[in-house]
C-alpha cells in the first residue's frame, strides 16, 4: 500500500489531502468500509485492481482488465437524510472532471451514469455506514483506457472509454485529481446550498429528460415519459397517464431506444 500523495495536480482543500493507493483489493467501497472509521474525512482510495468491484443494485463491476479507475472517497459530515441525493452529486463532479480531462461534453443518464458519447464512461455507488460509526462512502468507476475488445470481453455492450473517446491513454492519478478537484466544490455546494442549488446544471446534463423509459419498480417494468427531475432528486415521469415521482435507488432506468 502506497500512503504518499502521489495525487500531484490536487488543488483541493480536504478531498483526497488523505489518499491510500492499492494494488489490488476486493472493493474499494468495501475497504473504507471496513476502516472508515479511523480514517480522516475526505480520505480517497484508489485501487490498482479490484477482484470484487460491486455495482448498483446488487450487480459486480468489472474494471476491465485494470483500464477503469476504482476510486472511493470518504464523507465524515453528510447529514444521512442528505444520502439519496450523494450519487446524483457526485454524477455532476464526475461530468465535470470528465470533460475537463477530455475536452469533449459528457453528460448525465439519471440517477448518477456519466455517458460520454452516449456510452457510459462512469458508474457510481455510494454506500453509508449507519450506527455507531456514521460515515457515507462515494466509489466511482470511471473507464480510462479500455479498448472495445475489453468491453465486448467483458459483455458490456453500452460503455465507453476515454482512450475510446479521444484516442489517447490516461493517467489514473491525473484523472483522479481532476475529478476531486471538480468534486469537492460541487460537494461543498450541496452542503451549504442543498440540492436545489446544483439542480439547474443537473437537468441541463441530464439526457433522460423528455425521453421515452421503461422504469423498474420493484421488479415490475413500465413504461412512461421523464418529463423532468424534481429538488429530492427524483425523476417525475407521466406513466398510463399518471405523473410519478421516481426515487433514485428504487428504481432502473432504461430508454426504450437504446442505452439512454
Ligand atoms: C454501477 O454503475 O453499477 C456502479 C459502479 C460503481 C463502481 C465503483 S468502482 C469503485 C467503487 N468500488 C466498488 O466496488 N464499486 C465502486
Amino acid at each position: 500500500m502506497k500512503e504518499e500523495n502521489g495525487l500531484e495536480a490536487l488543488r483541493t482543500i480536504w478531498l483526497g489531502r488523505r489518499f491510500l493507493y492499492l494494488e489490488e483489493v476486493d472493493s474499494t467501497n468495501d475497504y473504507l468500509k471496513r476502516v472508515g472509521a479511523g480514517l480522516p474525512h475526505g480520505t480517497v482510495v484508489i485501487a490498482g485492481r479490484q477482484s470484487a468491484g460491486k455495482g448498483r443494485m446488487g450487480r459486480s463491476w468489472s474494471d476491465g482488465g485494470g483500464g477503469c479507475l476504482s476510486m472511493s472517497f470518504l464523507l465524515q459530515d453528510l447529514p444521512t437524510g442528505r444520502m439519496p441525493l450523494l450519487p446524483l452529486v457526485c454524477g455532476l463532479g464526475v461530468k465535470r472532471g470528465v470533460e475537463k480531462v477530455s475536452g469533449l461534453a459528457a453528460s448525465i443518464k439519471w440517477s448518477n451514469d456519466v455517458l460520454l458519447g452516449g456510452g457510459k464512461i462512469c458508474g457510481i455507488l455510494c454506500e453509508s455506514r449507519l450506527g455507531k460509526e456514521n460515515f457515507a462512502i462515494a466509489g466511482m468507476g470511471i473507464n480510462l483506457n479500455q479498448t472495445r475488445e475489453d468491453f465486448k470481453t467483458a459483455t458490456l455492450d453500452y460503455a465507453e472509454s476515454l482512450f475510446l473517446a479521444t484516442q489517447k491513454k490516461y493517467d489514473k492519478l491525473k484523472v483522479a485529481s481532476a475529478i476531486l478537484n471538480e468534486m469537492e466544490p460541487v460537494y461543498e455546494k450541496f452542503l451549504q446550498q442543498g440540492f436545489e442549488s446544483l439542480l439547474e446544471e443537473y437537468k441541463s446534463s441530464c439526457v433522460t429528460l423528455g425521453k421515452h423509459v421503461r422504469v423498474i419498480i420493484d421488479g415490475k417494468s413500465r413504461e412512461g415519459e421523464a418529463l423532468d427531475i424534481l429538488a429530492d432528486g427524483s425523476l417525475l415521469c407521466l406513466i398510463d397517464g399518471e405523473k410519478l415521482p421516481i426515487r433514485a435507488g428504487e428504481a432502473s432506468v432504461r430508454g426504450l431506444y437504446g442505452y439512454i
